[in-house]
């Protein structure tokens, strides 16, 4: 199989590194294989999943400059058959270094093709800015995951991330589909959350997963533990909601695609 999946969204804060690491938790414990590029130098998937940075051989920033494979740079993760091809910092120059490289837009995807049949998924935690990683791992990617966060605003510069996409599909990959937008940080007591989440389901209609991730406290203590919330506290709200969605991913890869 070995799909990619970009979760991308310029925004921060909106919930794609968390959902990047519990995802994969997730589909790890359905017995999937699953890859997660760390491909923002804030390195938050890295931490969240418990590596040590200061012993990594390499990172994801020589396997862009082309100084390391990604069989080489991946490691195990804290969560049962999730690797993860990580970051640090360093990859803040990757932007600027890469700017008159050969091919500059389809490193990731280059890289990849060695060991992206090894998975049955990679998702890809992209930075929030449309720069050229975001580039990479939509050029890379065969189909986008996009978090909203519900709140106010929430669709607020998504016309910047359509264009983006389109031009990815005009220009580079032609195949990049929208895979699904999923609603984070729902807050049930609130009627803004709510409302937000039907202001999204109008706009996306079918694109939108019926899992809605709530909000939990949970989900923002686990990072810091190095685990994912699977194993941090197993049955919280947001380790079932992950489970949800995990399931939901599953399916839908048995189904046709829309978008
Ligand atoms: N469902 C949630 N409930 C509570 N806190 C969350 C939830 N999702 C994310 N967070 C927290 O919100 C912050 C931003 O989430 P993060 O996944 O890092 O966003 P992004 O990667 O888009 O910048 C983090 O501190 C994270 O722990
Ligand atoms: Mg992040």
């Amino acid at each position: 199989m070995g799909r990619v999946v970009a979760v991308v969204n310029q925004k921060g804060g909106v919930g794609k590194t968390t959902t990047t690491i519990n995802l994969a938790a997730c589909l790890g414990e359905l017995g999937k294989r699953v890859l997660v590029v760390d491909s923002d130098p804030q390195s938050n998937a890295t931490t969240g999943f418990g590596i040590d940075k200061r012993a990594l051989e390499a990172t994801l920033y020589e396997v862009l400059l082309d100084q390391a494979g990604a069989d080489e740079a991946r490691v195990k993760t804290s969560a049962p058959g999730v690797d993860i091809l990580p970051a640090t910092v360093e990859l803040t120059g990757a932007d600027l270094e890469l700017v008159d490289a050969p091919r500059r837009e389809f490193r990731l995807r280059d890289a990849l093709r060695s060991v992206r049949d090894q998975y049955d998924l990679v998702l890809i935690d992209c930075p929030p800015s449309l720069g050229l990683l975001t580039l990479n791992a939509l050029v890379a990617a065969d189909g986008v995951l996009i978090p909203i966060q519900c709140e106010f605003y929430a669709l607020e510069g998504y016309s910047q991330l359509l264009k983006t996409v389109l031009r990815v599909r005009g220009s580079f990959n032609q195949a990049l589909a929208i895979e699904g937008v999923l609603l984070t940080m729902y807050d049930g007591r609130t009627a803004n959350s709510a409302q937000v989440a039907d202001e999204v389901r109008r706009y996306f209609a079918n694109l939108v997963f019926d899992t809605v991730i709530s909000r939990n406290v949970r989900l923002a203590e686990a990072p810091s533990h190095g685990q994912a919330i699977s194993a941090y506290d197993s049955n919280s709200r947001g380790a079932q909601n992950y489970r949800q969605l995990a399931e939901e991913v599953v399916r839908r890869a048995g189904e046709e695609r829309v978008g």
